[in-house]
């Protein structure tokens, strides 16, 4: 711990995050960590991983690492959601019968959050446990079963959008979004691995697999016929698309030097082991499809459909469109700045500055196919309803009252479009100051 608890600089500084929450499990030994990363735009909301770890840092590093992945996540195609993460740290040879016991405790710690924090499913847990857990937490846990009144499995909603992020791949790469007859290699045949296996099978692609549960294994290797990977081989196997949809830090220095493969699409969250990876894929030519877009299905499906009132078929339909439109906005604009994928959707002009907008006052205007991130300065004595933030209010008006593209205030914003413009205007008599920050990468974003 005492690597973590190193002042300016350490990793606590480099996270950003709001609230970090460690709370040991005495009864069993297991370690609750919450790390709640932004709220900025929302409940900050992400998975809860179970499993074991060699030591509490171990866990904490986790926690925070994937808690930041999921602000992206949902920041991306705008979903009102902040981003956290929750991992349980269980000793090795932890008893099932303690489970439940151990969840219910865990409902409680989200419970005293009282909506800081939601949950749903994410490695080591399932439907079934969001029903322990929320039984304990109360309103705040996605993805429960159906009888409890959940949208269930979030895996299916996964492997849709990781299926579309292949198709993109695939188009950018040998231009045809088709997978007949692609060596594809999935690299997990869990809860989203499995049907992506599925998916490409039924697509005609040429589909193998690597897995280290024997059971799933068989299930898919005898069960359905699909050829078997080596996991220790399965990362340097020759093909077409590498799809990972196991555990994060797969690529690295030494893996992406052994790759086989044209492109990566996959749904694990934070694949590369550090920022210099998204470099060394490109440098090797290879197209690397961001993680947090990849594998947004699951978080986008289940939360539009549980707290935003999506229809399934809508929440599906979202996911895909999404998926594919902003990968090849993504593709198309790395290409023309000559960057990696990853270094374009990290660096301090995209999705980030808009989860920093959001704080000062801030929202959405669409704009000539673009939308833009607003920050707004309410002039001094105009007072701040705080029931309503800033940001509600300006895509209140903004809604009503969107400023006509090519209008002396549009073209000046258009002529911008990857910068900053100053806008000024009257609005219902409150003069507002207006920093437009066009951020082309931000997909068009759908009202309902
Ligand atoms: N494991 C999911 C993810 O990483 C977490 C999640 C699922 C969160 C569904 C909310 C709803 O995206």
């Amino acid at each position: 711990m005492i690597d973590l608890l190193s002042g300016a600089g350490g990793p606590l500084q480099a996270w950003g995050g709001e609230r970090l929450l460690v709370r040991p499990d005495l009864e069993t030994g297991a370690w609750i960590v919450i790390a709640i990363h932004s709220t900025v735009l929302g409940p900050a909301t992400g998975g809860t991983r179970m499993k074991t770890y060699p030591h509490l840092e171990a866990v904490v590093r986790d926690a925070l690492r994937l808690s930041a992945g999921m602000t992206l996540k949902f920041a991306a195609p705008g979903l009102p959601f902040g981003g956290g993460k929750a991992v349980i740290a269980v000793p090795p040879d932890f008893p099932p019968t303690e489970r439940p016991g151990l969840l219910r405790r865990y409902g409680e710690v989200i419970r005293e959050l009282d909506g800081l924090f939601r949950t749903g499913p994410d490695v080591g847990t399932s439907p079934d446990d969001m029903d322990v857990i929320g039984a304990a937490a109360g309103p705040f846990v996605f993805c429960r079963t159906a009888e409890a009144g959940g949208a269930g499995d979030p895996g299916p909603y996964t492997a849709l959008g990781v299926l579309a992020a292949i198709g993109a791949v695939c188009e950018r790469v040998f231009g045809d979004a088709s997978v007949l007859g692609r060596r594809i290699v999935v690299q997990g045949a869990g809860d989203v691995g499995g049907p992506v296996i599925r998916g490409l099978a039924a697509a005609g692609a040429d589909v193998s697999f690597s897995e280290i549960s024997d059971s799933l294994t068989r299930d898919y290797r005898a069960g359905l016929g699909v050829p078997f990977v080596d996991p220790d081989i399965a990362l340097a196997a020759a093909c077409d698309v590498l799809v990972p949809c196991a555990l994060g830090g797969v690529l690295n220095s030494e893996s992406i030097a052994g790759l086989r493969c044209a492109a990566v699409a996959g749904s694990a969250n934070n694949q590369l082991a550090e920022d210099a990876d998204g470099d060394r894929l490109r440098r090797r030519g290879i197209l690397y499809a961001p993680d947090f877009v990849a594998g947004v299905g699951g978080a986008m499906a289940i939360s539009g459909i549980e707290a935003l009132g999506w229809t399934v078929e809508q929440a599906e339909t979202e996911v895909a469109a999404y998926v594919r439109r902003t990968l090849h906005r993504v593709f198309d604009m790395a290409e023309a700045e000559d960057v990696s994928t990853h270094a374009l959707t990290r660096r301090p002009g995209a999705w980030r500055r808009r989860i920093c907008a959001a704080e000062g006052g801030g929202g959405l205007l669409r704009l000539a196919g673009y939308v833009a991130e607003v920050m707004v300065h309410l002039v001094p004595g105009v007072e701040r309803d705080p029931a309503q933030r800033p940001l509600r209010r300006v895509e209140a008006l903004v809604d009503h009252d969107p400023l006509p593209v090519g209008s002396e205030a549009g073209q000046h914003v258009g002529e911008h479009a990857s910068g900053v413009g100053e806008l000024t205007r009257h609005v219902g008599g409150v003069l507002l100051g207006v920093a437009v920050v066009l951020d082309p990468l931000f997909a068009p974003h759908q009202r309902r």
